[in-house]
């Protein structure tokens, strides 16, 4: 087989499968022999030009004209008849957001809806999050095992994204669902049978979407990022637009929870892996903040982000055609020894972890990374402090089939709730 510009596919770049456990498990160890060998191929299977190494992904970022986010949220798979009708009975119409909005509409709506994310508005919602925290952990602690997704790292960052966008509390398992169908929807591979299913559940959360903002729009005053959304409409028509609002209030529940959820359950994995590193933080919480950017490098919760190239191109010294779609493994890229030195190893004092490209970079970095950052770090403080004596249990690990947003389904930990700090020290 050959690549649009007429090179030969190698043999593994054909068995490039993002798909496939090995990618799903360890995405940078995945693509080792492309950082090291080839570095920017195309896979047939996905139709993607796949970018590996840290210089050239971080060249694309930097260029959103010549690489076009507008493809960040597309159907990777694309969907057959029958589930397109039933988004279609839906009237779903999902479009730009942020994240895929092109130039010269996406930098003014930026400016406009960056003041919520600011240091002194962020440190408002810190009490919910220490609040929620501990009452979590509460709930377990005296078990000496839990299941930390279950219990406490996919509902916390659900209620604290709620909070931040304004949402009055809903049902958070129907919530739970809807989201995993929107990423299975926007990043995985459904079978023909799961597609239908999965658009209901999609249709749904749309659905969903244009009621809760009904309702905001009926109280604009509000505290929330989508009122502030509501009332910059008011001065802005054009740049903060009804498609945005709708779009946003559904793609924004995603793009704050599922990313830290993941980004924490990670965290926590690869900590407790590496004992030593989580010993110096439970004996040192001033260490946290440059642990967590280690963790966001080293096992970040977006393995992958995607852009269109808009004119013909070179990446990496490869000829890239017009219109051809690009992947890339931001998470490769945070493995890449060019730039990281001694790039696996896990070095919570590493003074460049924070170059890490999992919040992507440039005119579109995420504008969440802040909050994302003080959530990690309280629930670090918070296990560090109350369960320093946890261990990870003997458990395999699984994630959701897709190229971009990834932790473990479950992770369970133990320990002796005889030996809990609180029960000695009162
Ligand atoms: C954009 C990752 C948390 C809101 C992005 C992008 C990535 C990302 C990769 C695209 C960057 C680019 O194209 O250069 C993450 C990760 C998170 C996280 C790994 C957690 C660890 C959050 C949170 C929020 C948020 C908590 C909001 C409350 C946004 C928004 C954008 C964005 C609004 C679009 C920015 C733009 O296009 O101008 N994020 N995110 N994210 N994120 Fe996050």
């Amino acid at each position: 087989p050959s690549a649009p510009n007429g090179c030969p596919v190698s043999h593994a770049a054909a068995a490039f499968d993002p798909f496939s456990d090995g990618y799903q498990q360890d995405p940078p160890e995945y693509v080792r022999w492309a950082r090291e060998q080839e570095p920017v191929f195309y896979s047939p299977l996905l139709g993607y030009w796949v970018v590996t190494r840290y210089e050239d992904i971080k060249a694309i970022f930097r260029d959103n004209l010549t690489f076009s986010p507008s493809i960040a949220l597309e159907k990777i798979t694309p969907t057959g008849p029958e589930a397109n009708a039933v988004l279609a009975s839906y009237g779903f119409a999902l479009n730009r957001t942020l994240v895929n909005e092109d130039e010269p509409a996406h930098m003014p709506r930026r400016r406009a809806l960056m003041e919520p994310f600011t240091p002194e508005h962020l440190k408002h919602h810190e009490p919910l999050v220490r609040q929620l925290a501990r009452e979590y952990v509460d709930r377990f602690i005296d078990d000496g095992r839990a299941d930390l997704v279950d219990q406490m790292l996919w509902e916390v960052p659900l209620t604290v994204a709620l909070h931040f966008l304004g949402v009055p509390e809903e049902d958070m398992d129907t919530l739970r669902q809807y989201s995993i169908a929107h990423t299975v929807n926007t990043w995985g591979r459904p079978k023909p049978e799961e597609q239908v299913a999965v658009a209901h559940a999609v249709g749904n959360f749309w659905q969903y979407a244009g009621q809760v903002l009904d309702k905001m729009r009926a109280n604009p005053d509000a505290p929330g990022w989508m009122q502030y959304g509501i009332r910059m409409q008011k001065q802005l028509p054009e740049v903060v637009t009804d498609s945005y609002l709708h779009s946003m209030m559904m793609a924004g529940i995603v793009a704050a929870h599922e990313t830290t959820a993941n980004a924490t359950a990670n965290a926590m994995k690869l900590l407790l892996q590496h004992p030593s590193a989580w010993r110096e933080i439970c004996e040192d919480p001033g260490l946290i903040p440059n642990a967590v950017e280690e963790c966001l490098r080293h096992n970040g919760s977006v393995a992958a982000w995607r852009r269109l190239a808009t004119k013909d191109v070179s990446v990496g010294g490869i000829a890239i055609p017009a219109g051809s779609k690009l992947l890339i493994v931001t998470s490769s890229a945070n493995h890449d020894e060019r730039h990281f030195a001694d790039a696996d190893l896990f070095d919570i004092r590493r003074d460049n972890a924070s170059d890490h490209l999992t919040f992507g970079y440039g005119s579109h970095q995420c504008m969440g990374k802040n909050l994302a950052r003080m959530e990690m770090q309280v629930f670090l403080e918070e296990f560090t402090r109350r369960l320093p004596h946890m261990r990870l249990a003997e458990q395999q690990f699984s994630y959701v089939p897709n190229t971009s947003f990834r932790g473990p389904e479950h992770l369970w930990v133990e320990w002796d709730p005889t030996a809990n700090p609180e029960r000695r020290d009162p």
